[in-house]
């Protein structure tokens, strides 16, 4: 029993250090036993990493910008809000300053003298202002992925659409079914809207990794190793392709920089008063007019007995 249990164990170490590969990371070089997988940075810069799971989103952005600096390889970049304090990465890739845990400081400067505050997907939260930007880390609880897919013989089924998504992103980015809160679709428009949603509060789950991987994943440059491996989504049966995401963000504090709406609300109160003064301005006209016609009317009973 005892040579039994060795075996397996022997088998099972063999196994694995013939697996010495990060999975989820291609650009992650892996050595040794126990495996120890790291990924370059920046120049004589690597971080470890865990290759059981999605790689942290700041390292895979920093990496990225290490080899496009190093010109190994590059990246390229695409309606509704959920709520009205949910925005999108208009400002793209950028050197980001990591945790050791893999996690955005709070502040970002691009290796720049301007700074920023980024929520937990490291996606800037507030205006750009100087070094001395202060910003407390903020998580993103919630996010919207918004699906474009490609041309189908037949729509989608509605009613199987959900638990179809809910299988993809399970099996590939390891996010549990039940903080898919809810997936519509317009099948005209091609789009399925995927609300993915954790309880605020909650630090197990990354929806940043996932959203990252699933942007890389629909525009074909996957970040996993196994390059013919891909974003599987299947709905009753039907085979669907993905050709463009758009994500929002929900943080658990809504961002601070000043949003469309404030002009948006400028523009409500020009609105009002111009339509303050020009109603003030028909008052006294209609007042005046009620005003001349009494007058008339007084001189004409005054008049009245003169003429009888
Ligand atoms: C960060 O810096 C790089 C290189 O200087 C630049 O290409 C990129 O647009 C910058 N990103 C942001 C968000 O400022």
């Amino acid at each position: 029993m005892r040579t039994l249990i060795a075996l397996c164990l022997l088998a099972f170490v063999a196994g694995a250090s013939a697996q010495c590969v990060c999975s989820t990371m291609k650009w992650a070089t892996c050595d040794g036993s126990p495996c120890v997988c790291t990924l370059p940075v920046d120049d004589n810069v690597k971080v470890s990493v865990d290759c059981t799971k999605l790689i942290p989103k700041c390292f895979l952005m920093k990496a990225e910008m290490y080899r496009a600096r190093n010109k190994l390889d590059t990246r390229s970049s695409i309606g509704g809000k959920p709520v009205e304090t949910a925005f999108v990465d208009n400002d793209g890739i950028y050197d980001p300053e990591c945790e050791s845990t893999g996690q955005f400081k709070a502040v970002q400067c691009n290796r720049t003298e301007t700074c920023w505050c980024v929520n937990s997907a490291g996606v800037r939260r507030s205006d750009k202002g100087d070094k001395n930007i202060k910003c407390e880390p903020v998580e993103t609880y919630w996010v919207r992925l918004q699906l474009k897919h490609k041309q189908l013989a037949t729509p989608l089924d509605d009613t199987k659409l959900k638990t179809g998504v809910e299988n993809a992103i399970l099996e590939r980015y390891s996010i549990p079914k039940n903080v898919v809160e809810k997936v519509e679709y317009d099948k005209d428009a091609r789009l399925i809207v995927v609300d993915v949603k954790k309880e605020m509060g909650n630090r197990d789950i990354d929806l940043s990794r996932m959203a990252y991987y699933m942007e890389k994943d629909v525009k074909i440059l996957p970040l996993f190793r196994n390059q013919s491996s891909t974003l599987q989504l299947s709905v009753g049966g039907t085979k669907v392709e993905l050709e463009d995401i758009l994500v929002y963000y929900v943080d658990e504090k809504a961002p601070t920089f000043t949003m469309k709406s404030v002009t948006g609300g400028v523009i409500a109160v020009i609105v009002v008063v111009v339509l303050a003064v020009v109603i003030g301005l028909l008052v006294l006209f209609f007042l005046r007019k009620r005003e001349r016609a009494h007058f008339q009317k007084t001189q004409q009973r005054e008049m009245d007995p003169m003429s009888s």
